[in-house]
């Protein structure tokens, strides 16, 4: 059989049905959850939150809604570790593995929800005697392995708020994070494995709280056995804490509506915005879509999200969804370059990047979740990797993150999914906690490159300038009813939280997202409006960069853009303006360069730093970020009339085809 070209599958009306096997085993195979939710979102969403929960105490009234804030479940108390562990153990599940977690070096462990429960209730009682009690916050700083959901699901145990911080921050930004949660505690480890070597964690923690009064104390883990300082009477080692702790820890009773985390993410601003989930709705709704949108066979599947827990997708799709509905998981440490052990040996460039379909493999995947990013990298690897390889115990594929081009798509359902998966395009963000457009597998016929419709339960509306529902075309994203796992706020900033979500278009929630209705009313994502970008899928503000970018010293004013990539989605690109006194080298572009890594973390290092004499600006003085993304992804310029000084473009292009940066 030749190859599927694009032109077979990329056309509005070209759509994928799944087989009838799958329809016919399908949790969901008709329609009729949309027309329950149809009929009644408030019943709907309480059917769900009584089967996918277990409440201490049942809850009074569904949902409380007051723009922009909603309460869920009010009334209701129930814990979410005892929900995703104590619950499976006591129905007879405690043999069955939570998590095959793998190791970057090939290191393995199997870990069944009794000894996650076991190990979850110790940490809880190691945090308890170390002061941290219900209402604390505690940040989380972690390499990928099982002690980072047990931290998680220790704190949910005791009432206290966790944030988590990815592993690639730099200690400037665990500093903002901790001081703007107040967190009292934090849990890391010494390293984690990153592309072959120890990568350090401890030590970016103790630059970080010479500036944290709110932090008493500090657990680490010992990952990789590397060198760190332990500071007396702050830090604790987590092997002692847990081997001196009991495993019976009671779970407390939460409100539905007490806080279970803050997750920081990146807004227009230069300040994270610190996102608050709940608990009842939060659960109810991740429990609800992993079960649906995977089509979850709970007692068969080996379901595998490949992101990291620093991320949304990690909180509410590695931990808490598929623990809700006791899933078996695969949780992997590292990178998709990294080869197995027996590989290491030869030089770079030798070894076969299968890393993923190793795993797949030997594990038995039934569910891969994963980033467009990461399926255009594999693209890049060629078909022959994933084609070394037994695929076949694969039924459902996923992605997230940003939106999947449909060449992207049509490789990933040939070569992944055997021609025969659902693709699932799941388009969500950390603010709304779960799922929100989504094709339910067994019933919605999938289009390359479109996420299809919303969710049962969910309202979204394509809207134009004016916010004038658009039945066809392109326009705004934007949401129209409340959800269980919706954001409760921004944490300390409640007129932050109403003027950037539900100020835009009068009565809705505004995603900060462009989106097209075709004929037939599947949703396209179009990308970021605002001055978000989106790199590998992760967020990245322009204006984070901008002020990383002019705390150089010798810097005195730069702009930054998203320019379109082939592999990440969008890369970063910087115009700097130096300082009086300062000579543009490619060395000074290179250390700025590296000051934003430092600054802000590598994921935000510049692809490229173009030093420049001046930036485009209109006559009132604002930059015109549009024409420079122009001149950064090589077209031709648009509208300059409007420009101070038309000349400017011909010194800008000629530095940046001389600009330091990557490859
Ligand atoms: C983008 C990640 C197109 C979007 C879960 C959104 C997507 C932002 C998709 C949220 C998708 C996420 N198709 N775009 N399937 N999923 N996005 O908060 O721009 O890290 O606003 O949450 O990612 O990113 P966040």
């Amino acid at each position: 059989m030749s190859e599927p070209t694009i032109e077979d599958y990329y056309h509005e009306e070209r759509t994928f049905q799944p087989s009838a096997e799958f329809v016919a085993a399908a949790n969901a195979g008709d329609r009729s959850l949309y027309d329950e939710a149809n009929t009644d979102l408030a019943a709907f969403w309480a059917r769900q939150a009584r089967e996918f929960v277990t409440w201490f105490r049942d809850f009074d009234t569904p949902l409380e809604w007051n723009l922009p804030d909603a309460k869920w479940f009010v009334g209701g108390t129930l814990n979410v570790s005892y929900n995703c562990l104590d619950r499976h153990v006591d129905a007879g599940l405690g043999e069955r593995v939570a998590f095959h977690w793998e190791g970057e070096p090939g290191d393995t462990r199997t870990i069944t929800y009794a000894e996650l429960l076991d190990s979850v209730a110790r940490f809880a009682n190691g945090l308890k005697s170390l002061g941290v009690r219900r209402g604390d916050r505690v940040a989380i700083y972690m390499p990928m392995i099982p002690e980072l959901p047990m931290a998680m699901l220790a704190c949910a145990r005791l009432g206290a708020a966790h944030s988590v911080i990815f592993g690639g921050f730099s200690p400037d930004s665990i500093r903002d994070r901790v001081n703007d949660a107040e967190a009292v505690c934090v849990i890391t480890a010494d390293a984690g494995y990153r592309r072959g070597a120890p990568s350090a964690l401890k030590e970016n923690v103790d630059e970080a709280l010479a500036d944290c009064p709110s932090v008493t104390s500090v657990v680490v883990v010992n990952r990789c056995d590397t060198e760190v300082t332990m500071a007396e009477g702050r830090d604790h080692w987590y092997h002692d804490l847990v081997a001196a702790a009991s495993a019976d820890c009671p779970p407390e009773h939460m409100d539905s509506e007490d806080l279970l985390y803050l997750l920081y993410t990146s807004g227009t601003t230069a300040k994270p915005k610190g996102i608050m989930h709940t608990t009842g709705g939060y659960l109810t709704q991740v429990a609800f879509t992993h079960h649906y949108t995977f089509d979850l066979k709970a007692d068969r599947d080996v379901y595998w999200c490949a992101a990291d827990c620093g991320w949304v997708t990690g909180h509410s799709y590695i931990v808490y969804g598929p623990l809700a509905n006791a899933a078996t998981s695969v949780m992997y440490e590292g990178t998709p370059d990294t080869p197995r052990a027996e590989f290491r040996a030869g030089a770079r460039g030798e070894w076969p990047k299968d890393r993923f379909w190793d795993i797949i493999e030997r594990y038995g995947v039934t569910q891969l979740y994963t980033a467009p990013t990461a399926i255009r990298t594999f693209m890049k690897w060629g078909a022959d990797e994933p084609a070394r390889h037994d695929l076949s115990t694969l039924r459902v594929l996923g992605t997230v993150g940003e939106p999947i081009n449909p060449e992207a798509w049509m490789w990933y359902h040939a070569h992944i999914g055997g021609g025969t998966c659902p693709i699932v395009d799941t388009w969500w963000q950390t603010e709304t906690g779960g799922h929100m457009i989504a094709p339910l597998p067994g019933v919605v016929s999938t289009k390359p490159g479109s996420a299809t419709f919303a969710l049962p339960g969910i309202g979204v509306e394509v809207v134009d300038d004016h916010g004038v529902p658009v039945k066809h075309g392109g326009g705004y994203l934007t949401l129209t009813q409340p959800w269980p796992a919706m954001l409760r706020g921004i944490w300390g900033d409640p007129d932050r939280y109403r003027a950037t979500y539900w100020s835009e278009y009068e009565g809705r929630y505004f995603a900060g997202d462009g989106a097209k209705v075709d004929e037939d009313g599947y949703l396209w994502l179009l990308g970021r409006v605002d001055d978000v970008m989106n790199v590998s899928g992760h967020r990245i503000s322009t204006t984070e960069v901008e002020s990383a970018l002019v705390d150089h010293p010798a810097v005195a004013e730069a702009a930054v853009v998203g320019a379109t990539d082939e592999t990440t989605g969008q890369a970063i690109v910087g115009y700097v303006i130096l300082r009086g006194g300062h000579d543009a080298s490619d060395a000074l572009g290179e250390e700025i360069r590296q000051h934003v890594a430092k600054k802000l973390g590598p994921i935000a290092r510049p692809k490229q730093v173009v030093l420049v004499p001046d930036l485009p600006k209109t006559r009132s003085g604002k930059i015109m970020r549009r024409l420079l993304r122009d001149v950064a992804e090589g077209r031709t310029l648009g509208d300059t009339t409007t420009l101070a000084d038309p000349n400017v473009f011909d010194e800008i292009r000629r530095r940046a085809a001389g600009a330091s940066g990557e490859d």
